[in-house]
Order: C-alpha cells, then sequence, then structure tokens
C-alpha cells in the first residue's frame, strides 16, 4: 500500500491514480507542489505524509516547517519568514532567523498560501528562484535551500486576475499541482472512513464504540446521500462520528443518536449555504436598493434573472416565465410584460443580460448550465 494513503482503503479510481501520482512525484522531484482543493479534504496532512515520504526515501535531510499564512501579517509576516536583525523594528529585541532558514535541506509548507500579501510574495519568489533573501534590518543576504509545498483553496487564477497574487510566483509555485476531491466525489469511501474515525476515537478515549446494525445503515445511507454536503470534508465527518460515539452509552450507537446527528449536520450546512439570491440581486442593484425590497420581490426577482441569464433573448425569457398566463391572450406579448417588470426595478435586458457583473456572476457561479 502507498505510504501516502491514511491506512484507509480508498475505493475511488480517480482518487487512487491522484495518491499514485503525488507519490511518484514527491519520489522523483524536488519541484514545489501545490496543493488545493477543499477545506478540509486533507491538504495539511498530505504534506505532511508527502514530508515523511520524502525523508523515508531520503529525498529530503532537513525537518518539515509548516505554516498558516493567514496568520501572517505586516513586519510580523517578514520577520516570520525571513528573519530580522535585532533593531529591524520596534520590538525586534534579538536576530531572528525565520522559517525559511529554518526548513533549509527539508520541506516548507506553506498553507493558505493565496494569503500571503505582495511584499512576502516578491521576497519568496527571489527565495525560490536564487536561494538567497535579505533579513529584515540586515545587509547581509541569506541562503536556504528547501523544498516547497503550498496549499490553498483559494482559486489563484483568479486573485493573480484580482490583483492579489502574483503571476510569476503562481507559475513558480504550480509546476504540480494537485487537486484533492472533497467527500461528495469520493463517496466510496466514507463508510472506511466512518470505521477509520471510530478506531481513531477509540485509541483517544479508550472506549471502543460500534453502531447498532440499524444505526449504521442508516448513518451511511445519509452520509452517501446527494442532501449530505460535508462541506467541511473529513473534518465534518470526523467531528460527526466522535459526537456519535461520545454520546453513544454502553459502546452502541443508537438509531436515534444517528437521527440527532444528521439533524445537527443538516442544520449546520445549511447555515453555511450562500444566500445565492442576495449575491445575484447584488451583482445588478447593489446592497442599499436590496434593503428596501420586500422578501416576497427578491424571491421574484432572483428568479426572472435566471432565466433571463438563460435566454438568448427578452423575448425568449418572457415565453418562459408567462408559459402559462400567455396562452390566455390572443396576442401574448411576453417581451413588454416582462421589460415592464424589470423596469419597476430601474433594471433593463441590456443590463442584466450583457453588459453587467451579473452576467459575469452567473457565469462564474454556474447558474446558467
Ligand atoms: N484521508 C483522510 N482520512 C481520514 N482523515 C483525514 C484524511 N485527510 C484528512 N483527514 C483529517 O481531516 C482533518 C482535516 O484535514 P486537513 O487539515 O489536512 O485539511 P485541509 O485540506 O488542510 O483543510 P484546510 O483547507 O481547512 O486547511 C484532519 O483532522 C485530518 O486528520
Ligand atoms: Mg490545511
Amino acid at each position: 500500500m502507498s505510504s501516502l494513503k491514511s491506512g484507509i482503503d480508498t475505493k475511488n479510481k480517480p482518487f487512487n491514480a491522484l495518491i499514485e501520482q503525488i507519490e511518484h512525484v514527491a519520489t522523483h522531484s524536488t519541484d514545489p507542489m501545490l496543493l488545493t482543493g477543499p477545506t478540509g479534504a486533507g491538504k495539511s496532512l498530505l504534506a505532511r505524509r508527502i514530508y515523511e515520504l520524502k525523508k523515508q526515501r531520503r529525498s529530503v535531510e532537513g525537518a518539515f516547517i509548516e505554516v498558516n499564512c493567514a496568520t501572517l501579517r505586516g513586519d510580523a509576516a517578514m520577520s516570520a519568514l525571513f528573519g530580522h536583525r535585532k533593531g529591524a523594528f520596534t520590538g525586534a529585541v534579538h536576530d531572528r532567523a525565520g522559517l525559511l532558514i529554518a526548513a533549509n535541506r527539508g520541506l516548507l509548507f506553506l498553507d493558505e498560501v493565496g494569503e500571503l500579501g505582495l511584499d512576502e510574495q516578491a521576497m519568496l519568489l527571489r527565495a525560490l528562484e536564487e536561494k538567497t533573501f535579505l533579513p529584515l534590518g540586515a545587509d547581509v543576504e541569506q541562503c536556504s535551500d528547501f523544498q516547497l509545498i503550498t496549499g490553498t483553496n483559494r482559486d489563484l487564477a483568479q486573485e493573480v486576475h484580482a490583483g492579489k497574487f502574483r503571476e510569476d510566483l503562481l507559475a513558480r509555485i504550480n509546476l504540480w499541482t494537485f487537486r484533492l476531491p472533497g467527500l461528495r466525489d469520493r463517496r466510496e469511501d466514507i463508510e472506511p472512513n466512518i470505521r477509520y474515525e471510530l478506531d481513531q476515537f477509540a485509541r483517544r478515549s479508550g472506549t471502543k464504540i460500534a453502531f447498532n446494525k440499524e444505526a449504521a445503515a442508516r448513518f451511511l445511507q445519509f452520509a452517501t446521500s446527494d442532501s449530505a454536503t460535508w462541506q467541511a470534508n473529513f473534518r465534518d465527518l470526523g467531528a460527526a462520528v466522535t459526537r456519535m460515539a461520545t454520546l453513544a452509552s454502553g459502546g452502541r450507537i443508537t438509531v436515534d443518536i444517528v437521527g440527532q446527528e444528521i439533524s445537527r449536520l443538516r442544520s449546520a450546512w445549511s447555515d453555511l449555504e450562500p444566500d445565492q439570491d442576495h449575491e445575484l440581486l447584488e451583482s445588478v442593484l447593489g446592497t442599499d436598493k436590496i434593503k428596501s425590497m420586500d422578501r416576497f420581490d427578491r424571491v421574484q426577482l432572483a428568479d426572472v434573472l435566471r432565466v433571463c441569464s438563460q435566454s438568448r433573448c427578452l423575448s425568449q425569457a418572457g415565453r418562459t416565465l408567462f408559459a402559462v398566463s400567455r396562452q390566455d391572450k390572443k396576442q401574448p406579448n411576453d417581451a413588454d410584460r416582462l421589460r415592464k417588470y424589470l423596469g419597476r426595478f430601474g433594471l433593463t435586458w441590456a443590463v442584466i443580460a450583457r453588459d453587467s457583473q451579473c452576467a459575469t456572476y452567473l457565469r462564474r457561479n454556474e447558474l446558467t448550465a
């Protein structure tokens, strides 16, 4: 078995192939790798396993240094990564070597790399290309030769477009990009992962817990259904199993406990669903105008906008929207009715269908599909 897997059988073919490729690259290359994928998909865990594998195969000698870039801000960010000299800024009372030096001959894992500031990005690029960098307040460059893995759940290409991420740095770090699938795309792996989480619980608590037969079937049925969105992926699954195991008296998880857990997960996930109507309306009307609208109008207008975005012209959208009522009219003028409806909100076909952010929003979110 590949040592990158967590000792859990995966029955998902694409995931298996992905892990095998990552393993191959990890053992044959020291080039940067970018791990992408939704939160909780296992990027951080994988980065650590890649390091362990490299260490086993002796392709890395130094330490595994991990930092979440979202925790780095301002002077502190520069100094944490690249170090500083005593007196470089107020509060710099000692020299500090920084994480790049700590990762010399080892592996640096920069998690949430999209959060890195532009100045730090520039320094990092130089450190990757030339293996040298200048600590804050220093006049002599430092050297560090490290392997780099970055992680992100953002679309870095989009960040480049938005001017928040350097294009040259992205080109340098994404030589190998691996996208980890969320749990929803690995449904066949949910069952072994439930067992794995129960084992982990037993190890932590010293209590062995099992599902009653019916309870196991009920949980698995829900866990692998479309309504289980597993928004935080392994983190959600781990938490769900931990809660059920904690509530199990006499070492058994019952149907009642499963029922409560399903409700808990459903409500947690629905709280996290983005309000797509709101985002869509905001893209054409702006926040203030939405606030002055009745809920009823908001829902109706959002649906009208969706239909418009899927239609070639005003008349086609009108035919869809008034499909029932138009049959009662001798000469239905759907386009006119729709024009008047949109006019109530100060909107025109041209604005919503072609030129506006609404069209972009609809395309981006694939609501038009
Ligand atoms: N393949 C796996 N099998 C079982 N548990 C896993 C697996 N991958 C990750 N986990 C567990 O899920 C949790 C989240 O994993 P991890 O921190 O690696 O996710 P992440 O992708 O880095 O998330 P984020 O984007 O929020 O940083 C951890 O507790 C980890 O141990
Ligand atoms: Mg992580």
